[in-house]
């Protein structure tokens, strides 16, 4: 748990005395309680029908895999650290996951993997609705297991919040009948309109074999929910979210993006009223209508400051950039040379963080990406009436 105490000399306030509570319904109502992941133990991962990591400039030539450079873990590892810190020094409630071994083969009764992933982005797998945590079904054999890294910090939510309701979503098979397997064989060539084409009617990679989502595909604003289908979340799995949580309005969302992968650097909330797009992305007609008809306004983000970002053995896109966590309506932690995206959202009235976490792209992601929260204050509210 919060390992900090206070001492004379030390600034951190002492969260610790503080009763557990796990209670958030939408990304940017007061920050207590998060939890932030963990670079060590990343491996690069060993070729699967969803994914297939092919790295020939960077030491992992397709069909290799094995544990991501020490260099590189530890640069990455430095910057979670001091992000953990500044939250901790700002009176949020820090928690961190527990490392496995996952440079080790995995199997089912049905499969096995020559490799897991690691503790990076807790986005991915922890759903908080409400007082409810949700683990999500995952979509690659490489992280089915990867909810064992998390256990120790549910298990102690589970003892110390007596309303905390914990739930995991169906463990999914990822027999190859939930893949088209050989998609990767040809996708990555394919015209961009020809891509665009399968992302808007949704034929991608995962069949509809049996629901699969990531927690990263939704985006929460109260009383509504809006999942994306990507490469890790199918048709089946909004399904399952949408009869999962009947008092939401749970919308499917499709997007302009060739490489749909997680909705938190595309369609990102800021504050009641106001959101942010980015790129030439998730220009989903209806969604948009959606948003103005009910007086959102939606911001058009600036360009990231690099389109060389992120860099070596990493899978994200340069957008990462809007991949920001709010500490309250007011406050937005912003990667540190994101400095013009910092510049347009000051000026809508945000107190800007900057962060160093450059680094930490290879690992899967930004600010929001390495974060779940687990207690914002506020409650449920309603915010397209
Ligand atoms: N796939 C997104 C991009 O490259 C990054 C989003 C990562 N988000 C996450 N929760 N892992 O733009």
């Amino acid at each position: 748990m919060t390992e900090h105490t206070t001492t004379s000399t030390d600034a951190t306030p002492d969260t610790s005395a503080r009763p557990l509570r796990v209670n958030a319904w939408n990304g940017w109502d007061p920050l207590r309680h998060v939890i932030v992941g963990r670079a060590e133990g990343t491996v690069v991962q060993a070729p699967e029908p969803a994914v297939r990591r092919d790295y020939p400039e960077d030491g992992f030539p397709l069909g290799t895999y094995g544990p991501m450079p020490e260099d590189m873990v530890a640069e990455a590892g430095e910057q979670l650290d001091n992000f953990a810190e500044m939250l901790r020094r700002r009176g949020i409630r820090v928690d961190r996951p527990t490392p496995i071994d996952f440079n080790q083969q995995v199997t089912t009764p049905e499969w096995s993997q020559d490799s897991m992933f690691g503790c990076m982005p807790p986005r991915d797998i922890l759903l908080t609705v409400g007082n409810e945590v949700l683990e999500a079904t995952m979509s690659y054999r490489s992280r089915w297991h990867e909810y064992l890294a998390y256990r120790p910090v549910l298990q102690n939510l589970f003892d110390g919040d007596e309303n905390m309701r914990w739930e995991a979503a169906p463990k999914p098979r990822l027999t190859d009948a939930s893949y088209n397997t050989k998609f990767w064989d040809t996708y990555n060539d394919l015209p961009t309109e020809e891509q665009l084409a399968r992302v808007r009617d949704y034929d991608l990679v995962l069949t509809e074999a049996e629901p699969l989502f990531d927690a990263a595909d939704v985006a929460r604003f109260g009383k509504d929910l809006f999942v994306q289908l990507s490469f890790v979340t199918n048709r089946s799995g909004y399904q399952w979210l949408k009869r999962h949580f009947p008092d939401h309005r749970v919308h499917a969302v499709t997007s302009t993006n060739t490489h749909p992968l997680h909705i938190d650097a595309t369609w990102v909330p800021l504050r009641p009223g106001l959101v942010l797009h980015c790129g030439e992305r998730l220009a989903d007609a209806e969604l948009m209508e959606f948003f103005r008809l009910n007086d959102w306004e939606i911001i058009e983000a600036v360009q990231p400051a690099s389109w060389d970002h992120p860099p070596k053995l990493s899978f994200c896109s340069p957008w990462l950039a809007g991949n920001m966590l709010n500490i309250d309506e007011n406050t937005l932690c912003i990667e540190e040379k994101e400095v013009r995206l910092s510049e347009q959202l000051s000026s809508y009235g945000f107190e800007i963080v900057p962060v160093p976490f450059r680094a930490v792209g290879p690992f899967g992601g930004g600010l929001h990406c390495a974060t779940v929260d687990i207690e914002r204050d506020g409650g449920l509210q309603d915010y397209f009436p």
